[in-house]
Formats: structure tokens, sequence, C-alpha cells
């Protein structure tokens, strides 16, 4: 299936609230830099990443419907990347196509990325899309007591 990536647009922000509020995806990806915890926080929080002329953000399109969004932003390693689909398209292969075609709109190399060791999906995604281990440590903020914080790089 083949995925659009285009700015988000106001008609997105039902679904991308929706999205980033789901528990279980805020748990797999603890690292993100949405913070909010009402809808108003999140309208303002995505006006002021959409501002920022350091951040791409896109929406994820697939057959005109919203499925996830992608950011790059300056983060404490350097350029990262960071994703999400929507959890009733996972597993179609949308991230891996939506991540190669940011790699293609943002040329900022290296470009990293983090991924908790419980999140297979997630690694597999970057590893599919050239992304190589750098360093690991252990992910305290989160609830696995085992959890990793990966960080990967492309170069
Ligand atoms: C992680 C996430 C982006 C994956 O999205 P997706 O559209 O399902 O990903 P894709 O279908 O493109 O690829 C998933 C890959 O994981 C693999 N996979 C699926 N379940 C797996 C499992 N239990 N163990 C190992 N690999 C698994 C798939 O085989 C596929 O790899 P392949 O293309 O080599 O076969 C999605 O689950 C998500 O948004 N999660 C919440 C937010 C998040 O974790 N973001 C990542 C930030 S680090």
């Amino acid at each position: 299936m083949a995925v659009v990536l285009r700015p988000v647009q106001g008609t997105d922000m039902d679904a991308m609230f929706g999205m980033l509020s789901d528990p279980d995806s805020r748990q797999m990806a603890p690292f993100v830099a949405i913070d909010f915890t009402t809808r108003v926080e999140f309208d303002a929080r995505i006006a002021q990443l959409q501002a920022d002329p350091s951040i791409k953000l896109y929406s994820m399109m697939a057959s005109g419907h919203f499925v996830g969004a992608i950011m790059t932003f300056n983060g404490p390693a350097g350029r990262e990347v960071f994703y999400w689909i929507r959890r009733i398209a996972w597993g179609r292969g949308l991230a891996t196509e939506a991540m190669a075609r940011m790699l293609n709109l943002d040329h900022t190399r290296p470009i990293y990325a983090h991924v908790l060791s419980t999140n297979p999906r997630a690694l597999a995604v970057l590893e599919n899309c050239g992304f190589a281990e750098v360093s690991r440590r252990d992910a305290t903020e989160t609830p696995a007591p085992d959890d990793e914080d990966i960080l990967l790089v492309r170069n």
C-alpha cells in the first residue's frame, strides 16, 4: 500500500489525538516529545511543533486516510526521527514505507532513533531502513524492569 507523507492538517487532528493517546502505544515509545493531558494541550503542542522550523512533522496518508505520523527534530543525540502508526493499521508495512520516504525528505545524516528493547516492531522498521545499533542503556522510566533504551543510527 502506498503511503504519502504530507504536512499535518487540521482534519488529521482527531485521529492523531486518538493515536497518541493510546496508552499501550505510549508505553511502547515513551520518548515522544508530544506531552499533553487534554485535547487543548495536544492542539497547542502540535501547533508549537508546526511553528518550529527545525521540526519536520508529517501525516502518513494511505488511500486518503490518516494512518500515522512521522517527525524529525534536533534531539540530544543529533537529528532524530520518531514515528507512530494508528493501531488499526499495524503490521501492513506502513511504518517501514513511511520511514523510507522520510529519509528522502530529511537528508540530515547521521540521523538517530530510540527504540525500547521490548518493541521489536519498531526495531524491525529501523533495521529494514538501514539503521544500526549504537548503544543501549537501562530504560528506567518504563514499567518493564529489564527494558533497555536502544539508540540506533543511520549514516
Ligand atoms: C512500531 C510501529 C511504528 C510499527 O508499525 P507497523 O506499521 O506495524 O510496522 P511495519 O508493518 O512497517 O513493520 C513491522 C515489522 O515488525 C515485524 N514484527 C511484527 N511483529 C513482530 C514481533 N512480535 N517481533 C518481531 N518483529 C515483529 C514485522 O515482521 C515487520 O518487519 P518486516 O517488514 O521485516 O517483516 C507501530 O507499532 C507503532 O506505531 N507503535 C507505537 C509507537 C512506536 O512504538 N513508535 C516507534 C518509536 S521508537
